[in-house]
């Protein structure tokens, strides 16, 4: 088979957005006639160490991404766009990919509204290491930004999602066709987009510096532990039984819409529902348990 028919997927979702357009591309991909391995990011870095204890050593990184990447000839990265920028779990794994030897790039972002230049950024650092880029576009998704500090764009949920499911699976449609024609696909390039992107990154700290300093979890936690089993970055431990946030978040959002029994605030304003409701996801997303937290890292019993 045509190497560039073999394709290789490496995603990072939050929320289950990014997870749902890629699960969602792979079966596109393989109803074409294409080979495809599916890698979350999150998974990977917590099979390389990332947890409560420590963090995943980029020697560690690197074997299992070129172990991944192999010989294949599509490399298709997908995210969330955050104020235009790359979420930071798949940004520390872009430069430790193995060299493209004429692979060809396809970035896929996902986002609710506005993403500028960010589909675009992969490529500056990977054509000149020996990638082709393809495809750089956009699937649009539900929102999964909102708190008291950002209190803009509603959340979505129930049957609401419908019309994001239809158009998404329109695009994945589209994307799929566009890799298997070998046509080429680039958005974000325009100089509107860089100025869109360049006015959004600022913002960046400012929303990092905001949920870290935020996190919490109240007294209607049932120290089930699953935020701190499904943290990308390993920034909830338990040592003194109960969830508590270290300053490593990367503002996924996931521990947040994802506790089971919303006990995790950013901020107090959020413990009212009504004003803050938590995204639940599309198509039954639940956060992925990708570690275990032992006794040994909890006080609990
Ligand atoms: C920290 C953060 C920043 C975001 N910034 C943007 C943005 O600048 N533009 C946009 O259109 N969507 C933005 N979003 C919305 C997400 O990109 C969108 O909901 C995405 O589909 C979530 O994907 P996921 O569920 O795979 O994490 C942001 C979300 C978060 C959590
Ligand atoms: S997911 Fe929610 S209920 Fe479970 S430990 Fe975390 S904060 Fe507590
Ligand atoms: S603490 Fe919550 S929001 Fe931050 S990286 Fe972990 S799961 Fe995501």
């Amino acid at each position: 088979m045509d190497p560039a028919r073999h394709y290789r997927l490496l995603y990072f979702s939050g929320t289950g957005n990014t997870h749902w357009v890629f699960s969602r591309l792979a079966q596109a991909l393989e109803a074409r006639g294409a080979t495809v391995a599916l890698q979350p990011v999150d998974q990977l870095l917590a099979d390389c160490g990332q947890g409560p204890t420590g963090e995943a050593s980029d020697q560690a990184l690197q074997e299992r991404l070129a172990g991944f990447v192999g010989s294949a000839g599509t490399l298709l990265l997908g995210y969330p766009v955050y104020e235009s920028t790359i979420p930071r779990p798949m940004r520390r794994l872009i430069p430790l990919l193995p060299e493209g030897v004429g692979t060809r790039l396809g970035v896929v972002c996902t986002y609710m509204m506005a993403g500028g230049d960010c589909c675009h950024l992969p490529e500056a650092e990977l054509e000149p290491r020996g990638y082709r880029s393809v495809l750089a576009t956009y699937v649009k998704m539900p929102n999964n930004i909102k708190f008291p500090a950002l209190r803009y764009f509603p959340i979505h949920n129930g049957d609401e999602l419908q019309p994001f499911a239809d158009q998404a699976a329109q695009a994945v449609q589209r994307i799929a066709d566009d890799l298997v024609l070998d046509q080429r696909h680039i958005e974000g390039r325009s100089i509107a987009d860089h100025l869109l992107g360049v006015s959004q990154r600022w913002s960046e700290k400012l929303v990092s510096d905001y949920v870290n300093g935020h996190l919490f979890a109240t007294a209607r936690c049932t120290r089930c532990k699953l935020c701190g089993e499904s943290c990308p970055m390993g920034n909830i431990h338990f040592d003194h039984g109960y969830p508590e946030f270290g300053q490593s978040c990367c503002d996924c959002m996931r521990c947040y819409h994802g506790c089971p029994v919303s006990a995790i605030q950013l901020g107090e304003g959020t413990m009212d529902e009504a004003a803050y409701p938590r995204y639940r996801g599309m198509g039954g997303w639940k956060p992925p348990r990708l570690r275990s937290i032992s006794r040994s890292h909890s006080a609990e019993g």
